[in-house]
């Protein structure tokens, strides 16, 4: 086999862990998913789950990845006994990339747009314009999304093709720090708008009358999509890490730094939404209607504005890189094609596949799939079912048949670690408990059981 692309520094391993984690899932998804389901209570169930399966899932995936050196399809294939079709966690992990990059892509257009439309405002001077007549007349467009998204495609496969670029690892380097002193500065803004006590009293005072099966089911899924896992996405990162990499520390701090970025997102926008009197549930466009306002009442808002989608978009397109990894890494090591053609073919793939979901407020509004429209299609597909059903693969596999022990011996770097009481009590959780309530929370919130 050619000699792999790996990563060089730990920090480094960190970092690209975590470039692949942050993304629009933390500034786009949890506010809005936090906001139509309840708030504080979904917090709480959302949090849970990251501890009890998404931890444990994360750490199988990167160990497996690291263990092998391989694609995702290959890595579950070597591992695998003689006829026994673990691979197919590496091919539904393919499909799954697919069907995320369909609507995500779209989304980082918005994001996009949004940059573009800021800076014009910037210089026209009309930062001040209606939010919600400025959302509204981006989604409903007919060509415009389309647009932004095939932008957004073409400069990710260029990205790729460049081979996993040292520039773009450096840059995310760089400015994730000043995304997150923006989001400080800007949760501090908010916090201080009149009336803004209501929006952190919904993030944090738990409700758990507004529980039920399928905002469980939600929350699994987000805690799926948030860590990048049950799709082969750790597992490709995972054959890039260095060997005495500390991989349950690494893990940890992802999560951990993951979170305190979905949970300044929420403080920038649950305490405007009420200061300003919108709805906590209003769906995807909630983070494109609030910001804007808050911006708008802040000293050099415009400038901020430009600054706060520039950097969204950069973490979306670390999120994408590591989504688009997956197949890629696929199809030049398994099926032999040149990286370049591979990666055409995808973008190619995925402009198809992905117009309907950006064009699903407009042109494709009435398409229905199982009575989704394309781009809640692609979303359901994916964090409600197909990351949910590889995780509860992923660790089945791992404890059962990979096996405990040779789990414990990747864990501690084949003994140069000593973390044989945390590895107990990961292998008892990905043996029982991670499974058993990945299945329960799946079956109920599908209404099988
Ligand atoms: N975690 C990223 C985000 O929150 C999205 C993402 C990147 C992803 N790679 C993934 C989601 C793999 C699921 C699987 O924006």
């Amino acid at each position: 086999m050619q000699k792999r692309d790996g990563f060089t520094s730990s920090i480094g391993v960190t970092l690209a862990t975590l470039g692949s984690a942050v993304g629009l899932g933390n500034i786009w998804k949890f506010p809005y998913m936090t906001g139509a389901n309840g708030g504080a209570s979904f917090l709480v169930v959302y949090i849970a789950c990251t501890f009890l399966v998404g931890l444990p899932i994360m750490m199988a995936e990167i160990l497996i990845g690291r263990h092998v050196k391989a694609n995702a399809v290959e890595s579950y294939k070597r591992l695998s006994p003689k006829g026994q079709p673990w691979f197919l966690i590496g091919v539904s992990g393919v499909v799954a990339a697919f069907a995320i990059m369909a609507f995500y892509s779209g989304v980082a257009g918005w994001v996009f747009a949004y940059v573009f439309k800021s800076i014009v405002a910037l210089f026209t001077g009309t930062q001040a314009t209606d939010s919600v007549a400025m959302f509204n007349n981006l989604v409903n467009d007919p060509i415009q999304p389309i647009i932004w998204q095939y932008i957004v495609l073409v400069s990710v496969g260029l990205i790729i093709m460049m081979g996993v670029a040292k520039g773009i690892e450096g840059t995310v380097k760089k400015l994730m720090p000043v995304l997150f002193f923006l989001l400080i500065a800007l949760g501090i803004r908010s916090m201080t708008l009149p009336g803004a006590s209501k929006g952190l009293e919904f993030l944090f005072s738990p409700d758990f009358s507004k529980i039920d099966s399928t905002v469980i089911l939600m929350a699994l899924g987000l805690a799926f999509f948030k860590l990048s896992i049950g799709m082969g996405t750790m597992t490709t990162y995972g054959s890039y890490y260095r060997n005495d990499q500390n991989v349950p520390t690494t893990t940890l701090r992802v999560m951990l730094a993951d979170l305190l970025v979905s949970m300044l997102a929420g403080i920038a926008i649950f305490p405007a939404v009420f200061a300003f009197g919108m709805e906590p549930a209003a769906g995807p466009s909630l983070l494109f209607l609030t910001i804007p306002e808050v911006f708008k009442s802040m000293p050099m808002g415009g400038v901020f504005q430009v600054l706060f989608f520039v950097l969204t978009a950069v973490a979306s397109i670390g999120a994408m890189l590591s989504l688009i990894e997956v197949p890629v890494a696929f199809a030049t090591e398994t099926l032999g094609w040149s990286r370049k053609s591979v990666t055409v073919i995808t973008v190619i793939l995925l402009m198809i596949f992905g117009a309907p979901a950006a064009l699903a407020t407009s042109v494709t509004k009435d398409w229905q799939l199982f009575g989704l429209n394309p781009f809640d299609f692609y979303d359901y597909l994916s964090s409600n079912l197909l990351l949910p059903i590889g995780g509860l693969a992923i660790c089945l596999f791992a404890a059962w048949v990979w096996g405990g022990k040779a789990f414990k011996k990747a864990m501690s770097n084949d003994g140069a670690l000593h973390n044989g009481g945390i590895a107990n009590i990961v292998v008892l959780l990905l043996k029982f408990v991670t499974p058993l309530l990945i299945l329960v929370i799946l079956l109920q919130g599908l209404g099988l059981i």
